[in-house]
């Protein structure tokens, strides 16, 4: 009861942090000051515009609930879409900011639970999300021409009996936790690290979870010691942040540029180096137990290689991105962050046993960085044929995002939607009694396959980072701001992530 108490009361003092720090953001937007102090008469002038633009918005919001939902939709069932004038206000509002703009989108258009942009179709309302995720395939045919990851599975929907048997036995629950003491040994070596590095130095934890979550994939999916916390990987690294962060994301680079180029064939090179070295090994005992030797067999040298590539780089970009988020938080809350240290420091030597031990605290944070930024924040769908979702008629070949950013952060559905609400989900942490708008590893068929990685993954790092350091901000912890990869369809923070790692005192009794 008392506990129960605590994290109410810590709940709370984070949301009073975060109502301040939204104050202090309206008030850098609507008062911000010239270095003499005077206040900026174009800021001024651009807060008084934004407020008139909201209000506009407000109205052709409750005007186009009114016209579409009693007048046009009966009869058509179209699928709303931002005409000239929304989209000039938003403009306004958000400037280029695609993202911000689709999120402000599903607050205006949340009568219908879906609407239009640029030609796509975006779904973020429960049912009509359900429904598409279950009645219709995911998008393969126009899966970004240039990507590297298109001849992989993730691009294809045949089945390929040998190759989905294999695969499918990789990412099993059962074998994923069953290699668990090789995340745990990764996790040692990165404690290690950290203990020779500089202790007054800030360090690049975004660096380091790259390296961390590439050994640790090439550990459990494929039984490969990949050598990244050594630094015998950055080459690889440097070629998937060049693919992955400088062309997708930050469109730094062009996909058709000489770059983009040399970092695909060196990527290429340089997975093919690995899968021979693996597949060609003298000890014929540890070949045939080795998992990505049985996907050579199952797929063939170049489609093993391509899946390869996914594992490595999926694997990789997907945990690095949380992991900075979710130390960043903590580093930000940390009274949050002594609550969790608590956790990890009475379970870390059990959890090294049983990876399954419950961890209330630590799960629940996790949950909710996942509620509130889902890293996959929309998964695409294709209808070959028209289809009719809801009340709603899709021509075929429509190109259809599920908005999993818009659900998660409704308003309309989660209280202090927006907030970082660290035990919002303490009391209530299975899944199914939660909310079933939450589905960050998405839903169906094509859910995320390595779920149970990830989440093996992110829990143990919370528990043994946690129990062994303090995380601080320093100057250099830039605040989270995101770049969306449209292609691939994930956010990162847009760039490294810097902290202060102090090593813990251990308790007397440690
Ligand atoms: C917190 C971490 C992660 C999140 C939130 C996440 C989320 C997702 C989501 C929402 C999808 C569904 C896409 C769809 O339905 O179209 C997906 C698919 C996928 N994810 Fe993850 N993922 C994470 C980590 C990983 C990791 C560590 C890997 C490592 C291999 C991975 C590999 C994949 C693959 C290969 C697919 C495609 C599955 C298919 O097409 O059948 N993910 N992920």
């Amino acid at each position: 009861m008392e506990d129960l108490f605590q994290i109410d009361n810590i709940n709370d003092k984070v949301d009073d942090l975060n109502l301040l720090s939204d104050r202090k953001v309206y008030k850098t937007v609507a008062y911000s000051t010239t270095s003499g102090g005077a206040v900026s008469g174009k800021k001024m002038m651009q807060a008084v515009v934004n407020l008139v633009v909201s209000a506009t918005l407000s109205i052709l919001q409750f005007l186009s609930d009114v016209w579409q939902i009693h007048i046009a939709l009966p009869r058509d069932g179209l699928v709303p879409e931002a005409g000239l004038i929304v989209n000039k206000l938003l403009f306004q509002l958000f400037g280029k900011d695609k993202f911000k703009k689709l999120e402000y989108l599903c607050q205006f258009y949340h009568k219908f639970g879906l609407f239009k942009y640029e030609g796509k179709i975006y779904i973020f309302d429960e049912h009509l999300a359900q429904t598409v995720i279950n009645k219709l395939d995911k998008v393969t045919d126009n899966y970004a021409d240039d990507t590297p990851l298109k001849d992989s599975f993730l691009s294809s929907s045949e089945a390929m009996p040998d190759s989905d048997r294999v695969i499918e036995s990789i990412f099993r629950k059962t074998s994923i936790y069953g290699r668990s003491s090789l995340v745990i040994r990764d996790l040692d070596i990165l404690c290690k690290n950290i203990l020779e590095m500089n202790e007054s130095e800030p360090i690049n934890f975004t660096k380091l979870s790259l390296r961390l979550a590439l050994d640790m994939a090439g550990h459990v999916l494929l039984e490969l010691d990949l050598g990244g916390q050594e630094g015998r990987q950055d080459r690889l690294l440097e070629t998937m942040m060049t693919i992955l962060h400088r062309c997708y994301a930050l469109e730094e680079i062009s996909s058709k540029s000489k770059e983009f180029a040399k970092a695909v064939d060196e990527l290429d090179n340089l997975t093919s180096q690995i899968l021979t070295d693996a597949v060609n090994t003298d000890d014929n005992n540890v070949k045939a137990r080795r998992l990505v030797s049985q996907l050579y067999d199952a797929c063939g040298y170049d489609k093993a290689k391509d899946n390869m590539k996914v594992f490595l780089m999926a694997g990789t970009e997907s945990t690095a991105s949380v992991l900075p988020i979710m130390f960043y938080l903590l580093a930000k809350y940390p009274q949050v962050q002594k609550e969790l240290q608590t956790e990890a420091e009475q379970n870390v030597d059990n959890i090294r046993k049983d990876p399954n031990l419950p961890l209330p605290k630590i799960d629940s944070v996790i949950k909710e960085v996942l509620r509130l930024y889902p890293i996959v924040p929309f998964i695409r769908r294709q209808n070959e044929r028209p289809v009719t979702i809801g009340n709603f008629k899709l021509k075929e070949r429509s190109e259809i995002m599920v908005f999993l950013w818009g659900m998660h952060r409704s308003p309309y559905t989660w209280n202090r939607s927006t907030n970082f609400v660290p035990f919002r989900f303490y009391k209530n942490l299975s899944r199914k009694d939660s909310s079933n708008l939450y589905i960050p590893f998405g839903d169906g068929s094509r859910m995320c396959i390595a779920q149970h990685l990830a989440r093996l993954e992110i829990r143990l790092t919370m528990a043994v980072l946690l129990n062994a350091f303090d995380f601080r901000l320093v100057k250099e912890t830039q605040d989270l701001q995101f770049v969306v990869d449209w292609t691939h369809s994930v956010i990162h923070p847009d760039r490294d992530m810097f902290f202060r790692v102090v090593p813990r005192a251990m308790p007397a009794n440690a």
